[in-house]
C-alpha cells in the first residue's frame, strides 16, 4: 500500500485527479471503476476542468460504477446514475455507450449482477478503481460481514450506512435499504486501486484498514492483500496513521 497524506480535501482532490489523469493519458482506452459519495466530488471537478482544458480525453474511456441503489430509477435524483451525470459525465466528452452502472430497477437482479461482471470481463477488466470508504469500513457497498462477498451482488445496507447516506435524502425513511454492488472479488481484480478518505470521522477506519486484521468485519482491510493500492488521505483522516 502506498499511503499519501495531504493537507486537506482540496489537495486530496488534486492528487487523486492527477493519478486518474495520468492513467488516462498513458492509456486513452482505460477502463475506470468509479465511486459516488461526497469524497470523490472534488476529484471529479478537477477531471472536468482537465477535460475542458484538453489535458484529458474521455472519448475512449469506459467506466463501471461500484454500485447503485436497488429500486431507484436511474432518473431519480437520488440514484447514483443521476449523481454521476451531475458530477462528471454530463460535463466531459465521454461516450454514453461506455458508461456502466448497475440497473437498480432490473427485474432479474441475479441476471443483472452476472451480466455486470461479464461486461467488466469483456472490457478487459478494470485498470483503475476509485474507492471511498464507509465509516464501518465498507468499500462499494460491501458491508461488514462474516465472509467477503465475491462478485456483484444484492446487498442489504447497514444501519450505519443508511444513517450516513440519509444526509442526501429528505428523510431517513427514503433511503433505500438495498443496493447492487460490485463484490470484493470484483474490486480485488482491478489492476490498480485508488482509495480516498477525508475527515476526522474516517481516521479510525483508515487506521484499521491499514494496520488492522484482514477480516470481512472491516471489508477495506482486504486491500492489504492487493499488489497496487494507493491511499490518499487528508490530515484529518490520516491523523491516526501519521
Ligand atoms: C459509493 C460507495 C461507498 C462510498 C462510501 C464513502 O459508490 O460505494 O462505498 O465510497 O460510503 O462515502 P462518502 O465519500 O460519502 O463518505
Amino acid at each position: 500500500m502506498e499511503i499519501i497524506i495531504v493537507k486537506d480535501y482540496k489537495e486530496l482532490s488534486k492528487k487523486a485527479s492527477n493519478i486518474i489523469a495520468s492513467q488516462m493519458i498513458l492509456n486513452p482506452r482505460s477502463v475506470l471503476g468509479l465511486a459516488t459519495g461526497s469524497t470523490p466530488i472534488g476529484t471529479y471537478k478537477e477531471l472536468v476542468r482537465m477535460n475542458k482544458e484538453d489535458i484529458i480525453d474521455f472519448s475512449n474511456i469506459m467506466t463501471f460504477n461500484l454500485d447503485e441503489y436497488h429500486g431507484l430509477d436511474k432518473y431519480n435524483n437520488q440514484s447514483y446514475f443521476y449523481f454521476m451525470e451531475n458530477n462528471l459525465f454530463s460535463y466531459v466528452n465521454i461516450d454514453s455507450q461506455n458508461i456502466n452502472i448497475p440497473d437498480g430497477k432490473a427485474e432479474n437482479i441475479d441476471h443483472e449482477c452476472k451480466s455486470y461482471e461479464e461486461k467488466i470481463k469483456n472490457a478487459g477488466g478494470i485498470d483503475l478503481q476509485l474507492l471511498g470508504i464507509g465509516r464501518n469500513g465498507h468499500i462499494g457497498f460491501n458491508e461488514p460481514d462474516v465472509k467477503f462477498e465475491a462478485f456483484t451482488h444484492l446487498v442489504e445496507l447497514d444501519e450505519d450506512t443508511i444513517k450516513a447516506n440519509s444526509r442526501f435524502f429528505d428523510s431517513i425513511e427514503d433511503v433505500p435499504t438495498k443496493a447492487i454492488s460490485m463484490g470484493i472479488k470484483t474490486i480485488m481484480h482491478s489492476k490498480k486501486i485508488l482509495l480516498l478518505a477525508s475527515g476526522e470521522e474516517k481516521a479510525k477506519t483508515v487506521y484499521d484498514m491499514v494496520y488492522g486484521k484482514i477480516t470481512p468485519e472491516l471489508p477495506a482491510s482486504v486491500l492489504q492483500l492487493h499488489p497496487d493500492v494507493t491511499i490518499i488521505v487528508d490530515e484529518a483522516a490520516g491523523s491516526m496513521i501519521k
